[in-house]
Protein backbone atom coordinates (compact mmCIF):
# COMPACT_ATOMS: atom_id res chain seq x y z
CA UNK A 1 0.00 0.00 0.00
CA UNK A 2 1.16 3.66 0.61
CA UNK A 3 5.10 4.54 0.90
CA UNK A 4 6.70 6.35 3.16
CA UNK A 5 10.38 7.65 2.76
CA UNK A 6 11.85 10.65 5.17
CA UNK A 7 15.32 11.40 5.52
CA UNK A 8 17.30 14.61 7.47
CA UNK A 9 20.92 14.75 8.57
CA UNK A 10 24.28 16.20 6.61
CA UNK A 11 23.26 15.45 3.22
CA UNK A 12 22.27 18.68 1.20
CA UNK A 13 20.09 16.60 -1.33
CA UNK A 14 17.50 15.09 0.96
CA UNK A 15 14.54 15.45 -1.89
CA UNK A 16 16.60 13.62 -3.95
CA UNK A 17 17.12 11.00 -1.58
CA UNK A 18 13.65 10.59 -0.91
CA UNK A 19 12.58 10.87 -4.26
CA UNK A 20 14.93 7.43 -4.84
CA UNK A 21 13.67 6.09 -1.43
CA UNK A 22 9.58 6.24 -2.74
CA UNK A 23 11.06 4.77 -6.13
CA UNK A 24 12.33 1.94 -4.31
CA UNK A 25 8.81 1.23 -2.61
CA UNK A 26 6.93 2.12 -5.91
CA UNK A 27 6.46 -1.64 -5.91
CA UNK A 28 3.84 -1.60 -2.65
CA UNK A 29 1.89 -0.21 -5.22
CA UNK A 30 0.56 3.76 -5.74
CA UNK A 31 -1.79 5.83 -7.95
CA UNK A 32 0.37 9.77 -6.98
CA UNK A 33 3.52 10.68 -5.72
CA UNK A 34 4.53 13.80 -3.77
CA UNK A 35 7.96 15.63 -1.79
CA UNK A 36 8.10 17.62 0.65
CA UNK A 37 11.32 19.36 1.94
CA UNK A 38 12.43 22.03 4.10
CA UNK A 39 14.70 24.25 1.82
CA UNK A 40 18.07 25.27 3.04
CA UNK A 41 17.91 28.60 1.54
CA UNK A 42 15.63 30.94 3.19
CA UNK A 43 11.56 30.31 3.11
CA UNK A 44 8.83 31.08 4.94
CA UNK A 45 7.52 27.53 3.80
CA UNK A 46 8.14 24.33 3.41
CA UNK A 47 8.42 23.07 -0.29
CA UNK A 48 6.14 20.32 -1.98
CA UNK A 49 6.01 18.37 -5.60
CA UNK A 50 3.00 16.36 -6.53
CA UNK A 51 1.99 14.21 -9.09
CA UNK A 52 -0.79 11.95 -10.11
CA UNK A 53 0.41 8.81 -11.64
CA UNK A 54 3.53 6.74 -11.95
CA UNK A 55 7.08 8.40 -11.14
CA UNK A 56 8.16 7.33 -14.46
CA UNK A 57 10.79 9.83 -15.51
CA UNK A 58 10.12 12.69 -13.74
CA UNK A 59 12.55 13.96 -11.03
CA UNK A 60 12.86 16.89 -8.37
CA UNK A 61 15.50 18.39 -9.96
CA UNK A 62 13.27 21.48 -9.66
CA UNK A 63 13.15 21.16 -5.48
CA UNK A 64 15.22 23.45 -3.77
CA UNK A 65 18.78 21.76 -1.61
CA UNK A 66 17.57 20.66 1.87
CA UNK A 67 18.70 18.51 4.61
CA UNK A 68 15.26 17.33 5.98
CA UNK A 69 12.56 16.06 3.45
CA UNK A 70 9.78 13.50 2.91
CA UNK A 71 7.92 11.37 0.37
CA UNK A 72 5.49 9.82 -0.38
CA UNK A 73 3.33 7.14 -2.38
CA UNK A 74 -0.26 7.33 -2.68
CA UNK A 75 -2.87 4.43 -3.02
CA UNK A 76 -6.37 6.04 -2.74
CA UNK A 77 -8.65 5.47 0.07
CA UNK A 78 -10.12 8.78 0.89
CA UNK A 79 -10.76 10.95 -1.88
CA UNK A 80 -9.99 10.52 -5.27
CA UNK A 81 -6.80 10.39 -7.27
CA UNK A 82 -5.96 13.83 -7.65
CA UNK A 83 -2.48 16.37 -6.81
CA UNK A 84 -4.73 18.26 -4.08
CA UNK A 85 -5.26 14.98 -2.58
CA UNK A 86 -1.58 13.97 -3.09
CA UNK A 87 0.51 13.90 0.39
CA UNK A 88 2.32 15.76 1.92
CA UNK A 89 -0.44 18.05 3.14
CA UNK A 90 0.69 21.23 4.60
CA UNK A 91 -0.54 23.70 7.77
CA UNK A 92 -2.37 26.90 7.13
CA UNK A 93 1.13 28.31 7.81
CA UNK A 94 2.98 26.32 5.64
CA UNK A 95 5.64 25.28 8.31
CA UNK A 96 4.06 21.94 8.68
CA UNK A 97 3.53 19.00 6.43
CA UNK A 98 2.43 15.44 7.06
CA UNK A 99 2.38 12.28 5.41
CA UNK A 100 0.03 9.29 6.61
CA UNK A 101 -0.48 5.79 6.00
CA UNK A 102 -3.72 3.75 6.91
CA UNK A 103 -7.35 5.12 7.79
CA UNK A 104 -8.08 7.64 10.67
CA UNK A 105 -11.60 6.21 10.92
CA UNK A 106 -13.02 9.25 13.55
CA UNK A 107 -11.71 12.16 10.55
CA UNK A 108 -15.33 13.67 10.52
CA UNK A 109 -15.18 14.29 14.29
CA UNK A 110 -11.88 15.57 14.38
CA UNK A 111 -12.60 17.90 11.39
CA UNK A 112 -15.43 19.53 12.63
CA UNK A 113 -13.37 20.21 15.20
CA UNK A 114 -10.73 22.62 13.90
CA UNK A 115 -12.38 23.26 10.25
CA UNK A 116 -14.18 26.28 11.48
CA UNK A 117 -10.67 27.88 11.69
CA UNK A 118 -8.74 25.97 9.28
CA UNK A 119 -9.28 25.72 5.28
CA UNK A 120 -9.20 22.27 3.84
CA UNK A 121 -7.99 21.98 0.69
CA UNK A 122 -8.42 18.07 -0.11
CA UNK A 123 -10.99 15.45 0.68
CA UNK A 124 -8.79 13.20 2.05
CA UNK A 125 -8.40 11.69 5.84
CA UNK A 126 -5.15 12.74 6.20
CA UNK A 127 -5.55 16.07 6.14
CA UNK A 128 -6.89 16.84 9.42
CA UNK A 129 -4.20 16.00 10.96
CA UNK A 130 -2.01 18.83 10.19
CA UNK A 131 -4.67 21.01 11.37
CA UNK A 132 -4.49 19.31 14.65
CA UNK A 133 -1.01 19.73 15.09
CA UNK A 134 -0.94 23.34 13.98
CA UNK A 135 -3.72 24.09 16.68
CA UNK A 136 -1.73 22.08 19.33
CA UNK A 137 1.85 23.26 18.51
CA UNK A 138 0.62 26.85 19.37
CA UNK A 139 0.44 25.87 23.47
CA UNK A 140 2.73 22.47 23.27
CA UNK A 141 6.36 21.38 21.62
CA UNK A 142 6.57 20.09 18.18
CA UNK A 143 6.58 16.85 19.86
CA UNK A 144 3.69 16.80 22.07
CA UNK A 145 1.74 18.52 19.07
CA UNK A 146 1.47 15.18 16.94
CA UNK A 147 1.77 13.03 20.26
CA UNK A 148 -1.74 14.31 21.32
CA UNK A 149 -2.63 14.62 17.87
CA UNK A 150 -1.75 10.99 17.26
CA UNK A 151 -3.52 9.76 20.68
CA UNK A 152 -6.50 11.11 19.03
CA UNK A 153 -6.65 9.01 15.60
CA UNK A 154 -9.40 5.50 15.27
CA UNK A 155 -7.98 2.90 13.46
CA UNK A 156 -4.72 1.83 11.97
CA UNK A 157 -2.63 4.47 11.12
CA UNK A 158 1.78 5.51 10.49
CA UNK A 159 1.87 9.57 10.59
CA UNK A 160 5.20 11.53 9.79
CA UNK A 161 5.27 15.42 10.87
CA UNK A 162 7.99 17.62 9.60
CA UNK A 163 8.37 21.21 11.41
CA UNK A 164 9.91 23.65 10.03
CA UNK A 165 10.72 26.08 12.59
CA UNK A 166 11.78 23.13 15.36
CA UNK A 167 13.86 21.93 12.21
CA UNK A 168 12.56 17.60 13.12
CA UNK A 169 10.57 15.04 11.91
CA UNK A 170 8.61 12.83 14.37
CA UNK A 171 6.57 9.63 13.42
CA UNK A 172 3.95 7.60 15.06
CA UNK A 173 2.59 4.20 14.76
CA UNK A 174 -0.34 2.13 15.44
CA UNK A 175 -1.00 -0.66 12.90
CA UNK A 176 0.69 0.52 9.83
CA UNK A 177 4.57 -0.10 9.66
CA UNK A 178 7.18 2.20 10.12
CA UNK A 179 10.60 1.45 10.31
CA UNK A 180 13.92 3.42 11.36
CA UNK A 181 17.23 3.67 10.05
CA UNK A 182 19.95 4.85 11.54
CA UNK A 183 23.26 6.80 10.02
CA UNK A 184 26.09 8.80 10.55
CA UNK A 185 24.82 12.07 11.30
CA UNK A 186 22.11 11.06 8.92
CA UNK A 187 18.75 9.21 9.70
CA UNK A 188 16.04 7.89 7.99
CA UNK A 189 12.45 6.26 8.12
CA UNK A 190 10.07 4.44 5.54
CA UNK A 191 7.64 2.08 5.18
CA UNK A 192 9.82 -0.71 4.21
CA UNK A 193 13.05 -1.73 5.27
CA UNK A 194 14.38 -2.70 2.13
CA UNK A 195 14.65 1.08 0.67
CA UNK A 196 17.46 1.68 4.13
CA UNK A 197 19.62 -0.64 2.23
CA UNK A 198 22.22 1.74 0.70
CA UNK A 199 22.47 3.50 3.48
CA UNK A 200 22.11 2.21 6.72
CA UNK A 201 21.44 -1.93 7.66
CA UNK A 202 20.97 -0.42 11.68
CA UNK A 203 17.47 -0.20 11.59
CA UNK A 204 14.15 -0.50 14.06
CA UNK A 205 10.99 -1.35 13.73
CA UNK A 206 8.50 0.75 15.78
CA UNK A 207 6.06 -1.00 17.31
CA UNK A 208 2.18 0.10 18.05
CA UNK A 209 1.98 3.12 19.60
CA UNK A 210 5.81 3.90 19.37
CA UNK A 211 6.56 7.25 18.16
CA UNK A 212 10.37 8.25 16.96
CA UNK A 213 11.69 11.61 17.08
CA UNK A 214 14.43 11.96 13.89
CA UNK A 215 16.93 14.90 14.56
CA UNK A 216 20.52 15.32 12.35
CA UNK A 217 22.37 13.16 14.89
CA UNK A 218 19.71 10.92 16.94
CA UNK A 219 16.85 8.82 17.16
CA UNK A 220 14.67 8.64 19.95
CA UNK A 221 11.80 6.65 20.33
CA UNK A 222 9.12 6.90 22.62
CA UNK A 223 5.94 6.00 24.31
CA UNK A 224 3.34 7.29 22.61
CA UNK A 225 1.14 7.06 25.18
CA UNK A 226 3.14 8.32 28.30
CA UNK A 227 5.54 10.29 25.84
CA UNK A 228 8.26 8.79 27.78
CA UNK A 229 11.46 7.93 26.02
CA UNK A 230 11.73 3.96 25.53
CA UNK A 231 15.71 2.24 25.40
CA UNK A 232 15.79 0.03 22.34
CA UNK A 233 18.24 -2.27 20.51
CA UNK A 234 18.58 -1.52 16.53
CA UNK A 235 17.95 -4.64 14.68
CA UNK A 236 21.33 -5.42 11.88
CA UNK A 237 19.67 -6.17 9.03
CA UNK A 238 21.79 -9.41 6.96
CA UNK A 239 20.36 -8.87 3.39
CA UNK A 240 23.09 -7.25 0.96
CA UNK A 241 22.14 -4.19 -0.69
CA UNK A 242 22.87 -6.17 -4.22
CA UNK A 243 20.12 -8.46 -2.90
CA UNK A 244 17.60 -5.50 -3.73
CA UNK A 245 18.57 -4.88 -7.05
CA UNK A 246 18.26 -6.27 -10.51
CA UNK A 247 21.01 -7.58 -10.74
CA UNK A 248 20.82 -7.48 -14.52
CA UNK A 249 17.31 -8.83 -14.90
CA UNK A 250 14.80 -6.85 -16.28
CA UNK A 251 12.10 -7.24 -13.81
CA UNK A 252 12.87 -8.18 -10.07
CA UNK A 253 10.01 -10.95 -10.46
CA UNK A 254 12.32 -12.30 -13.16
CA UNK A 255 15.71 -11.96 -10.87
CA UNK A 256 13.50 -13.22 -7.86
CA UNK A 257 11.82 -16.49 -9.96
CA UNK A 258 16.02 -17.28 -11.01
CA UNK A 259 17.50 -16.66 -7.89
CA UNK A 260 15.33 -19.86 -6.18
CA UNK A 261 17.90 -22.32 -7.22
CA UNK A 262 20.07 -20.35 -4.72
CA UNK A 263 17.99 -19.69 -2.18
CA UNK A 264 15.95 -22.94 -2.35
CA UNK A 265 19.97 -24.53 -1.24
CA UNK A 266 20.06 -22.37 1.47
CA UNK A 267 17.79 -24.32 3.07
CA UNK A 268 19.50 -27.39 3.49
CA UNK A 269 21.96 -25.60 5.78
CA UNK A 270 19.58 -24.97 8.02
CA UNK A 271 19.55 -24.99 11.97
CA UNK A 272 16.02 -23.95 13.34
CA UNK A 273 13.73 -27.04 11.57
CA UNK A 274 14.10 -28.67 15.27
CA UNK A 275 12.51 -25.74 16.80
CA UNK A 276 9.08 -25.33 14.34
CA UNK A 277 8.71 -29.27 14.64
CA UNK A 278 8.98 -29.58 18.34
CA UNK A 279 6.40 -26.27 18.66
CA UNK A 280 4.28 -29.09 15.97
CA UNK A 281 4.69 -31.42 18.26
CA UNK A 282 4.00 -29.94 21.53
CA UNK A 283 0.65 -28.77 20.40
CA UNK A 284 -3.09 -29.71 20.91
CA UNK A 285 -4.10 -28.70 17.52
CA UNK A 286 -2.10 -26.43 15.04
CA UNK A 287 -3.25 -23.97 12.32
CA UNK A 288 -1.71 -23.23 9.57
CA UNK A 289 -2.00 -19.23 8.61
CA UNK A 290 -1.97 -16.89 5.46
CA UNK A 291 -3.06 -14.60 2.48
CA UNK A 292 -2.80 -15.33 -0.83
CA UNK A 293 0.49 -16.93 -1.66
CA UNK A 294 1.26 -17.80 1.54
CA UNK A 295 -2.06 -19.24 1.93
CA UNK A 296 -1.73 -21.86 -0.53
CA UNK A 297 1.85 -22.49 1.41
CA UNK A 298 0.21 -23.87 4.54
CA UNK A 299 -2.42 -25.65 2.37
CA UNK A 300 0.79 -27.50 0.71
CA UNK A 301 1.90 -27.85 4.32
CA UNK A 302 -1.14 -29.72 5.27
CA UNK A 303 -0.81 -32.24 2.87
CA UNK A 304 3.59 -32.51 3.50
CA UNK A 305 2.55 -33.00 7.44
CA UNK A 306 -0.17 -35.26 7.04
CA UNK A 307 1.40 -37.74 4.17
CA UNK A 308 4.55 -37.33 5.63
CA UNK A 309 4.48 -36.72 9.54
CA UNK A 310 0.60 -38.39 10.01
CA UNK A 311 -0.03 -35.03 11.43
CA UNK A 312 -3.26 -33.61 11.18
CA UNK A 313 -2.46 -29.21 10.44
CA UNK A 314 -5.71 -27.34 10.17
CA UNK A 315 -4.94 -24.32 6.87
CA UNK A 316 -6.92 -21.35 7.45
CA UNK A 317 -7.20 -18.62 5.12
CA UNK A 318 -6.09 -15.46 7.80
CA UNK A 319 -8.93 -13.25 7.08
CA UNK A 320 -11.22 -16.19 7.74
CA UNK A 321 -9.91 -17.47 10.83
CA UNK A 322 -11.71 -15.26 13.17
CA UNK A 323 -14.55 -17.60 12.29
CA UNK A 324 -13.08 -20.67 13.45
CA UNK A 325 -11.68 -18.85 16.57
CA UNK A 326 -13.70 -20.85 19.29
CA UNK A 327 -11.24 -23.45 19.24
CA UNK A 328 -8.41 -22.10 19.96
CA UNK A 329 -6.78 -22.38 23.33
CA UNK A 330 -3.69 -22.03 25.78
CA UNK A 331 -2.45 -25.46 24.10
CA UNK A 332 -2.81 -24.36 20.33
CA UNK A 333 -0.53 -23.46 17.93
CA UNK A 334 -0.76 -21.00 15.45
CA UNK A 335 1.68 -21.42 12.30
CA UNK A 336 1.86 -17.97 10.24
CA UNK A 337 3.08 -17.78 7.03
CA UNK A 338 3.95 -14.18 5.83
CA UNK A 339 6.65 -12.61 3.37
CA UNK A 340 6.29 -9.28 4.95
CA UNK A 341 5.34 -9.84 8.17
CA UNK A 342 2.63 -7.22 7.70
CA UNK A 343 -0.51 -7.96 6.31
CA UNK A 344 -3.37 -6.78 8.13
CA UNK A 345 -5.43 -9.81 7.99
CA UNK A 346 -2.91 -12.03 9.30
CA UNK A 347 -1.57 -9.68 11.77
CA UNK A 348 -5.66 -9.16 13.44
CA UNK A 349 -5.99 -12.83 13.21
CA UNK A 350 -2.61 -13.55 15.05
CA UNK A 351 -3.49 -10.79 17.84
CA UNK A 352 -7.34 -12.45 17.97
CA UNK A 353 -5.51 -15.87 18.63
CA UNK A 354 -2.98 -14.24 21.33
CA UNK A 355 -6.05 -13.29 22.94
CA UNK A 356 -7.03 -16.81 23.50
CA UNK A 357 -3.33 -17.69 24.81
CA UNK A 358 -2.39 -19.96 21.37
CA UNK A 359 1.23 -19.86 20.81
CA UNK A 360 2.37 -18.26 18.09
CA UNK A 361 5.03 -19.54 15.71
CA UNK A 362 6.17 -17.53 12.08
CA UNK A 363 7.83 -18.16 8.96
CA UNK A 364 8.25 -14.63 7.93
CA UNK A 365 10.98 -12.83 5.56
CA UNK A 366 11.14 -9.64 7.22
CA UNK A 367 12.53 -9.89 10.22
CA UNK A 368 11.77 -7.78 12.83
CA UNK A 369 8.23 -7.25 11.49
CA UNK A 370 5.17 -6.94 13.07
CA UNK A 371 4.44 -10.63 12.89
CA UNK A 372 8.08 -11.30 13.94
CA UNK A 373 7.40 -9.23 16.64
CA UNK A 374 4.44 -10.69 17.81
CA UNK A 375 5.17 -14.74 17.35
CA UNK A 376 6.67 -16.89 20.22
CA UNK A 377 8.48 -18.47 18.08
CA UNK A 378 9.88 -16.48 14.41
CA UNK A 379 11.35 -18.19 11.87
CA UNK A 380 13.35 -16.41 9.08
CA UNK A 381 12.38 -17.65 5.36
CA UNK A 382 15.88 -16.37 4.62
CA UNK A 383 14.70 -15.98 0.75
CA UNK A 384 16.57 -12.56 0.65
CA UNK A 385 14.31 -9.27 0.02
CA UNK A 386 11.14 -9.99 -2.57
CA UNK A 387 10.27 -6.96 -4.17
CA UNK A 388 7.92 -8.05 -7.38
CA UNK A 389 4.87 -7.80 -6.01
CA UNK A 390 3.97 -11.62 -7.13
CA UNK A 391 5.04 -13.66 -4.41
CA UNK A 392 7.66 -16.46 -5.70
CA UNK A 393 10.71 -17.19 -4.07
CA UNK A 394 9.32 -16.60 -0.65
CA UNK A 395 6.26 -19.47 -1.26
CA UNK A 396 8.77 -21.94 -2.22
CA UNK A 397 11.36 -21.62 0.87
CA UNK A 398 8.51 -21.65 3.10
CA UNK A 399 7.21 -25.22 1.70
CA UNK A 400 10.62 -25.99 1.62
CA UNK A 401 10.59 -25.25 5.18
CA UNK A 402 7.40 -27.53 5.40
CA UNK A 403 8.58 -30.43 4.08
CA UNK A 404 11.65 -30.81 6.34
CA UNK A 405 9.82 -29.86 8.95
CA UNK A 406 7.37 -32.41 8.84
CA UNK A 407 10.45 -35.26 8.02
CA UNK A 408 11.84 -34.31 11.24
CA UNK A 409 8.39 -34.42 12.67
CA UNK A 410 8.49 -38.05 11.12
CA UNK A 411 11.91 -38.71 12.79
CA UNK A 412 13.35 -38.71 9.28
CA UNK A 413 15.51 -35.66 8.68
CA UNK A 414 18.18 -36.95 6.62
CA UNK A 415 15.84 -38.29 4.52
CA UNK A 416 13.94 -34.91 4.33
CA UNK A 417 17.27 -33.38 3.20
CA UNK A 418 17.24 -36.42 0.33
CA UNK A 419 14.60 -34.76 -0.92
CA UNK A 420 15.69 -31.62 -0.88
CA UNK A 421 18.48 -32.66 -2.77
CA UNK A 422 15.91 -34.03 -5.55
CA UNK A 423 14.27 -30.92 -5.73
CA UNK A 424 17.39 -28.84 -5.65
CA UNK A 425 17.87 -31.47 -9.10
CA UNK A 426 14.67 -30.73 -10.59
CA UNK A 427 14.71 -26.68 -10.23
CA UNK A 428 17.91 -26.44 -11.76
CA UNK A 429 16.87 -28.48 -14.94
CA UNK A 430 13.58 -25.97 -15.38
CA UNK A 431 16.35 -23.15 -15.56
CA UNK A 432 18.45 -25.02 -18.19
CA UNK A 433 17.78 -22.97 -22.12
CA UNK A 434 15.71 -25.93 -23.70
CA UNK A 435 13.51 -26.12 -20.58
CA UNK A 436 13.02 -22.20 -20.26
CA UNK A 437 12.41 -21.95 -23.96
CA UNK A 438 9.57 -25.11 -24.31
CA UNK A 439 8.24 -22.43 -21.11
CA UNK A 440 8.59 -19.57 -23.33
CA UNK A 441 6.88 -20.48 -26.66
CA UNK A 442 3.94 -22.41 -24.10
CA UNK A 443 3.16 -19.05 -22.69
CA UNK A 444 2.96 -17.44 -25.84
CA UNK A 445 0.61 -19.90 -27.13
CA UNK A 446 -2.15 -18.94 -24.31
CA UNK A 447 -1.36 -15.38 -24.60
CA UNK A 448 -4.55 -14.37 -26.11
CA UNK A 449 -6.60 -16.61 -23.44
CA UNK A 450 -8.95 -15.05 -21.68
CA UNK A 451 -9.59 -17.96 -19.78
CA UNK A 452 -7.45 -21.10 -18.61
CA UNK A 453 -7.68 -23.84 -15.98
CA UNK A 454 -5.49 -25.05 -13.91
CA UNK A 455 -5.84 -28.59 -12.34
CA UNK A 456 -4.09 -31.18 -9.87
CA UNK A 457 -4.12 -33.66 -7.02
CA UNK A 458 -2.50 -34.00 -3.45
CA UNK A 459 -0.18 -31.66 -3.36
CA UNK A 460 -0.80 -30.45 -6.77
CA UNK A 461 -3.88 -28.78 -5.95
CA UNK A 462 -1.76 -26.38 -4.38
CA UNK A 463 0.44 -25.61 -7.09
CA UNK A 464 -2.79 -25.46 -9.38
CA UNK A 465 -4.72 -22.53 -7.15
CA UNK A 466 -1.10 -21.05 -6.62
CA UNK A 467 -0.19 -21.19 -10.65
CA UNK A 468 -3.73 -19.89 -11.36
CA UNK A 469 -3.41 -17.06 -8.94
CA UNK A 470 0.28 -15.77 -10.33
CA UNK A 471 -1.65 -16.06 -14.08
CA UNK A 472 -4.34 -13.80 -12.94
CA UNK A 473 -2.74 -11.43 -10.75
CA UNK A 474 0.06 -10.00 -13.16
CA UNK A 475 -0.99 -11.46 -17.01
CA UNK A 476 -4.51 -10.79 -16.07
CA UNK A 477 -5.70 -13.44 -17.87
CA UNK A 478 -8.70 -15.17 -15.99
CA UNK A 479 -7.37 -18.62 -14.57
CA UNK A 480 -9.37 -21.00 -12.39
CA UNK A 481 -7.20 -23.14 -10.11
CA UNK A 482 -9.06 -26.49 -8.99
CA UNK A 483 -9.00 -29.79 -7.51
CA UNK A 484 -8.94 -32.27 -10.91
CA UNK A 485 -11.67 -34.50 -8.88
CA UNK A 486 -13.42 -31.30 -8.94
CA UNK A 487 -14.07 -30.43 -12.75
CA UNK A 488 -16.64 -32.79 -13.71
CA UNK A 489 -18.59 -31.13 -10.23
CA UNK A 490 -18.78 -28.15 -12.87
CA UNK A 491 -15.75 -26.33 -14.40
CA UNK A 492 -15.75 -28.91 -17.06
CA UNK A 493 -18.90 -26.78 -18.65
CA UNK A 494 -16.49 -24.06 -19.61
CA UNK A 495 -14.36 -26.14 -21.12
CA UNK A 496 -14.23 -25.96 -25.15
CA UNK A 497 -12.25 -25.60 -27.96
CA UNK A 498 -8.66 -24.33 -27.56
CA UNK A 499 -8.98 -23.63 -23.96
CA UNK A 500 -5.81 -23.71 -22.49
CA UNK A 501 -5.87 -26.29 -19.34
CA UNK A 502 -2.76 -26.77 -17.35
CA UNK A 503 -2.48 -30.03 -15.70
CA UNK A 504 0.20 -31.52 -13.04
CA UNK A 505 1.02 -34.68 -13.28
CA UNK A 506 3.99 -36.25 -11.42
CA UNK A 507 4.43 -39.50 -10.62
CA UNK A 508 2.79 -40.21 -7.22
CA UNK A 509 0.01 -41.34 -6.16
CA UNK A 510 -2.23 -38.87 -7.65
CA UNK A 511 -1.24 -40.28 -11.37
CA UNK A 512 -4.19 -42.15 -13.10
CA UNK A 513 -6.99 -39.79 -11.83
CA UNK A 514 -4.69 -36.90 -12.95
CA UNK A 515 -4.32 -38.33 -16.69
CA UNK A 516 -8.18 -38.94 -16.43
CA UNK A 517 -8.93 -35.03 -15.50
CA UNK A 518 -6.34 -34.28 -18.48
CA UNK A 519 -8.20 -36.84 -20.89
CA UNK A 520 -11.54 -35.55 -19.94
CA UNK A 521 -10.79 -31.81 -20.61
CA UNK A 522 -9.00 -33.03 -24.12
CA UNK A 523 -12.46 -34.67 -24.77
CA UNK A 524 -14.14 -31.49 -24.71
CA UNK A 525 -11.58 -29.93 -27.50
CA UNK A 526 -9.16 -28.04 -24.02
CA UNK A 527 -5.48 -27.44 -25.66
CA UNK A 528 -3.92 -29.51 -22.69
CA UNK A 529 -0.56 -28.53 -20.94
CA UNK A 530 1.29 -31.32 -19.67
CA UNK A 531 3.91 -30.75 -16.59
CA UNK A 532 5.31 -33.97 -15.31
CA UNK A 533 8.24 -35.85 -16.17
CA UNK A 534 7.07 -37.64 -19.08
CA UNK A 535 5.10 -37.09 -22.29
CA UNK A 536 1.88 -38.33 -22.94
CA UNK A 537 -0.27 -38.86 -25.85
CA UNK A 538 -3.08 -36.91 -24.20
CA UNK A 539 -0.95 -33.84 -24.39
CA UNK A 540 -0.95 -30.61 -26.84
CA UNK A 541 2.17 -29.31 -25.42
CA UNK A 542 4.84 -30.83 -22.47
CA UNK A 543 6.92 -29.30 -20.05
CA UNK A 544 9.24 -31.46 -18.36
CA UNK A 545 9.80 -31.31 -14.29
CA UNK A 546 11.86 -33.97 -12.93
CA UNK A 547 10.12 -35.63 -10.15
CA UNK A 548 11.37 -34.55 -6.80
CA UNK A 549 9.51 -36.99 -4.53
CA UNK A 550 7.37 -35.39 -1.73
CA UNK A 551 9.01 -31.97 -2.33
CA UNK A 552 8.04 -32.40 -6.39
CA UNK A 553 5.53 -29.42 -5.63
CA UNK A 554 8.26 -26.70 -5.74
CA UNK A 555 9.48 -27.45 -9.30
CA UNK A 556 6.21 -27.69 -10.36
CA UNK A 557 5.11 -24.11 -8.50
CA UNK A 558 8.32 -22.65 -10.71
CA UNK A 559 7.44 -23.77 -14.19
CA UNK A 560 3.85 -21.75 -12.93
CA UNK A 561 5.66 -18.97 -11.93
CA UNK A 562 7.53 -18.70 -15.40
CA UNK A 563 4.30 -19.77 -17.48
CA UNK A 564 2.80 -16.22 -15.68
CA UNK A 565 6.21 -14.40 -16.53
CA UNK A 566 6.36 -15.56 -19.56
CA UNK A 567 2.67 -14.76 -20.65
CA UNK A 568 2.94 -11.35 -19.02
CA UNK A 569 5.72 -9.86 -20.87
CA UNK A 570 4.21 -11.58 -24.28
CA UNK A 571 1.39 -9.11 -23.09
CA UNK A 572 3.82 -6.16 -22.66
CA UNK A 573 2.77 -5.89 -18.93
CA UNK A 574 4.76 -5.08 -16.09
CA UNK A 575 4.93 -8.43 -13.66
CA UNK A 576 6.32 -6.11 -10.87
CA UNK A 577 3.77 -3.62 -10.92
CA UNK A 578 0.32 -5.41 -11.74
CA UNK A 579 -2.85 -3.17 -11.82
CA UNK A 580 -4.58 -2.66 -8.25
CA UNK A 581 -2.31 -4.57 -6.51
CA UNK A 582 0.46 -3.93 -3.26
CA UNK A 583 3.08 -6.50 -2.24
CA UNK A 584 2.14 -5.43 1.32
CA UNK A 585 -1.55 -5.58 2.04
CA UNK A 586 -1.37 -2.85 5.03
CA UNK A 587 -5.25 -2.47 5.34
CA UNK A 588 -8.41 -4.94 5.98
C1 LIG B 1 0.47 -13.18 -4.70
C2 LIG B 1 0.89 -12.48 -3.51
C3 LIG B 1 -0.10 -12.26 -2.42
C4 LIG B 1 0.58 -12.40 -1.05
C5 LIG B 1 -0.40 -12.03 0.08
C6 LIG B 1 0.22 -12.23 1.45
O1 LIG B 1 1.53 -13.36 -5.58
O2 LIG B 1 2.00 -12.04 -3.41
O3 LIG B 1 -1.19 -13.11 -2.54
O4 LIG B 1 1.02 -13.71 -0.91
O5 LIG B 1 -0.78 -10.69 -0.07
O6 LIG B 1 1.35 -11.43 1.63
P1 LIG B 1 2.41 -11.73 2.77
O7 LIG B 1 3.07 -13.02 2.43
O8 LIG B 1 3.33 -10.57 2.75
O9 LIG B 1 1.63 -11.85 4.06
Amino acid sequence: MCGIFGYIGKREDAATIVFEGIKTLEYRGYDSWGVGCVPLTKSDTLILKKRVGKIGNEDVKDLPKSTLAFGHTRWATHGGVTEKNTHPHLDCTGTIAIIHNGIIENYDTLKKQVSGTHTFVSETDSEVATHMIEVASSAHPFIEAVRSTFLQFEGSNAIIAISQKEHMMVAARNGSPLVVGFGDHEQFIASDASGLLPYTKRIYFLEDNEMAVLTDDAIIILDAVTGKEKHITPTILTWSVTAANKNGFSTFMEKEIHEQPIVLEQCLHRSDIQSIAEAIKNARGAYLIGCGTAYYACLAGTYLFSTIAQRHINACVASEFTYQEEFINNASLVLALSQSGETMDLIDAVKRAKKHDASIASIVNVQGSTLWRLSNLPIPCMAGPEIGVASTKDMTTKIAILLMTAYDIAGHTKEGKQVMKQVLASVKNIFEKDSLNTIHAVANHFKTSTNLFVVGRGTSYPAALETALKIKEISYIHAEGLAAGELKHGAIALIEKGTPCIVFLPHDETYSANLAAAMEMKARGGYIIGISPQQQEAFDAFIEVKDAGTGTIIPNIIVGQLLAYDVTIAKNLDPDKPRNLAKSVTVK
